[in-house]
C-alpha cells in the first residue's frame, strides 16, 4: 500500500488548529509589492488525518527499534531512551544560544566536562565540541594541521596521505581543506602498506589520515611504526575516530601516536546515526596543537565558566553558536551512565559480537582478509555473482523481506561485491543467531532459486528503486492541482 502525500489527502476547509481571530491590522507595514496576491496553497487536513498520515509513514520505514541494523561503518546500535529524556529537559532544550554566559552555566559545564571526558578517552590534551558531523570534524582537524605547519613557516607541506580503504569523507575533507591527496595501498593483510608509505613520505607531506580499526574492520598492527615514520618526516597523524566504538577504554589514539582525532558522537556516544539527523564530530588534539583550536573555547574564571574568544593562532569558529548542543548532552549522559568500565565493556561486546558472526558465517562467503576482526568485518558475494548472477545488492534486498536492514554494500571499494557487517554491542545472542540462520537460507537460495533473490524484495512498501537516478536526479517537487511540495 502506498501512502498519498498531504496534498492528495487535503480537503478544502479542514483544519487541525483554530487560531483566534486577529485583532491587530495585518500586513499594513509591508510594501504592496512584497504582499502576496493569493493565499499560499497549503494542504488542509484535520489533526487526526495528519497524525495518521505520519504514523503510517513511520510504519513504512525501518529503524533499529524494529530490528537488526548491521550497517557496517555506521554503528547503528541501540541508544538508550533515557538520554532522549535528558536532552528533552526544559532547562537544556529551551536555552537560547545568545543567552549571557552567567545564565547558561549548566550548559557550559556540560560542554567543558564532555570535552574533558573525551580527552580522557582519547588521551588528548584538549578539544572542541563545535563540529556538527564526522566530516566536519575532519575538516576542522585538517585546518588545524595546516595552521600548525604554516605557523612554523613550513609552506611546502601540501599533501595528505589517505589509504585506499579510507571512508570517502577523508579524501573529500582533505581536498576541501586544500591538500592534494596521495593514496597509500593496503597490503595482503588488508593493512596500510608500510613499504609504499615509506616511499611517499617527504617534506611535502602535511599528514596522514587513518582510522584504526580500518574500514575493513582490521586493527592496523603497524600503527606505532607508521606513527614514527610519519613524525620523523615532520608530518602529523589524523585519526578518524568514527570507529572508536571498537576500542574505547582499551587503547587511546594519543598512545598510538595520533595528533588529532575526531569522534562521531552519533555513532559511538548515544545519538542515532543516519537519516540525516543532527550529529556531532568533536575533535581532540595533543598539547602542541591546542593554540589552533577553534574559538570560542570555555574557560574557568574563579567559580564560573565563560566563553573564551582569545587566541591569536586559532583557526576561528567552525559552527554557528554552540554546535549541536543536545547531541553533546546525550553523549555526556552516556559517558556518565556507562562509566570507564561500561565504555570498555561496550567495545568488548562490539568486537565479540562481530567475531561471533564472522565465525558462524564462516564458509558462507569469501572473506578477503582472514583472521580476527574488530567491530565489523567484510565479506564478498563475488562467487555468487559469477556463478548465479546474485550479488551483494540481491542479498541485501532479500534481507529487507526478512525484517533485517542490509549491511553496507559495495564498500570499501577495494572489495568486489562487498557486504560490510557491523552487528554492534547491543544485539543479543538470539538476534545474532537469527541473522546467521537467515543468511544461511539466502546462501542456499542463491544456488537453488537465484530468481527469488533477484526479484526481492517482495513484501516491502516499495520494490526495487532506481537508486542511481534517485541519487543523481532527485525529484524533490511534487505538484497536484497547483499545490507543490519543494
Ligand atoms: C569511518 C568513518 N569516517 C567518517 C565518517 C563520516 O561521518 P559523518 O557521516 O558524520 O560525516 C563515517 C560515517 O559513518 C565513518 O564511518
Amino acid at each position: 500500500m502506498s501512502e498519498q502525500s498531504v496534498f492528495e489527502l487535503s480537503k478544502p476547509g479542514r483544519r487541525g488548529y483554530a487560531y483566534p481571530v486577529s485583532d491587530v491590522p495585518v500586513g499594513q507595514d509591508l510594501p504592496a509589492h512584497l504582499r502576496r496576491k493569493d493565499p499560499p496553497k497549503l494542504p488542509e487536513l484535520s489533526e487526526l488525518a495528519t497524525v495518521r498520515h505520519f504514523s503510517r509513514l513511520a510504519r513504512m520505514s525501518f529503524g533499529v527499534d524494529y530490528g537488526l541494523y548491521p550497517l557496517g561503518s555506521c554503528t547503528m546500535k541501540y541508544n538508550p531512551k533515557m538520554h532522549n529524556e535528558v536532552a528533552a529537559l526544559e532547562g537544556f532544550a529551551r536555552l537560547h544560544p545568545l543567552q549571557d554566559d552567567d545564565t547558561v552555566q549548566g550548559a557550559l559545564m556540560v560542554m567543558e566536562r564532555l570535552t574533558a571526558s573525551l580527552g580522557a578517552i582519547t588521551g588528548m590534551a584538549g578539544g572542541t565540541v563545535q563540529p556538527s558531523a564526522g566530516a566536519h570534524g575532519e575538516y576542522t582537524g585538517l585546518k588545524i594541521i595546516r595552521a600548525y605547519h604554516l605557523a612554523r613557516e613550513d609552506h611546502a607541506r601540501t599533501k595528505m596521505i589517505v589509504p585506499v580503504s579510507a571512508h570517502g569523507t577523508n579524501p573529500a575533507s582533505a581536498a576541501l581543506t586544500g591538500f592534494s591527496i596521495v593514496e597509500v595501498p593496503t597490503d595482503d593483510r588488508g593493512l596500510v602498506d608500510t613499504k609504499v608509505l615509506e616511499t611517499l613520505l617527504d617534506e611535502t607531506v602535511a599528514g596522514i589520515m587513518l582510522t584504526n580499526p580500518n574500514t575493513l574492520g582490521l586493527f592496523e598492527r603497524d600503527i606505532m611504526k607508521i606513527a614514527s615514520m610519519v613524525h620523523s618526516c615532520g608530518a602529523l597523524l589524523y585519526y578518524d575516530g568514527a570507529n572508536m566504538n571498537a576500542i574505547m577504554g582499551m587503547v587511546r589514539p594519543a598512545d598510538m601516536g595520533f595528533d588529532v582525532v575526531h569522534l562521531n558522537l552519533h555513532k559511538t556516544f548515544s545519538t542515532p546515526h543516519g537519516g540525516g539527523g543532527p550529529g556531532a564530530g568533536p575533535i581532540l588534539v595533543t598539547k602542541r596543537l591546542l593554540p589552533f583550536l577553534p574559538r570560542p573555547g570555555i574557560k574557568n574564571i574563579g567559580n564560573a565558566l565563560c566563553m573564551d574568544w582569545e587566541e591569536r593562532s586559532s583557526i576561528g569558529k567552525v559552527s554557528g553558536f554552540w554546535g549541536n548542543f543536545l547531541v553533546l548532552l546525550r553523549a555526556y549522559a552516556y559517558v556518565l551512565t556507562m562509566g570507564c568500565e561500561g565504555l570498555r565493556e561496550a567495545s568488548r561486546h562490539a568486537v565479540l559480537n562481530a567475531n561471533y558472526l564472522r565465525a558462524r558465517m564462516n564458509g558462507m562467503f569469501l572473506r578477503p582478509y582472514e583472521g580476527l576482526c574488530m567491530h565489523e568485518f567484510v565479506v564478498s558475494a563475488q562467487r555468487f555473482k559469477e556463478q548465479y548472477g546474485v550479488g551483494a545488492l540481491d542479498f541485501s534486498k532479500a534481507l529487507l523481506d526478512r525484517g533485517i536492514h542490509p549491511p553496507t554494500m559495495y564498500f570499501p571499494l577495494i572489495v568486489h561485491e562487498a557486504l560490510m557487517i557491523e552487528p554492534t554491542e547491543t544485539e543479543s545472542l538470539e538476534d545474532l543467531d537469527a541473522f546467521v540462520t537467515i543468511m544461511a537460507e539466502l546462501v542456499g537460495l542463491a544456488s537453488t532459486d537465484p530468481d527469488h533473490l533477484l526479484r526481492s524484495p517482495l513484501h516491502t512498501e516499495v520494490r526495487r528503486l532506481d537508486e542511481v537516478r534517485a541519487a543523481k536526479n532527485p525529484s524533490l517537487r511534487h505538484c497536484i492541482d497547483g499545490m507543490c511540495t519543494t
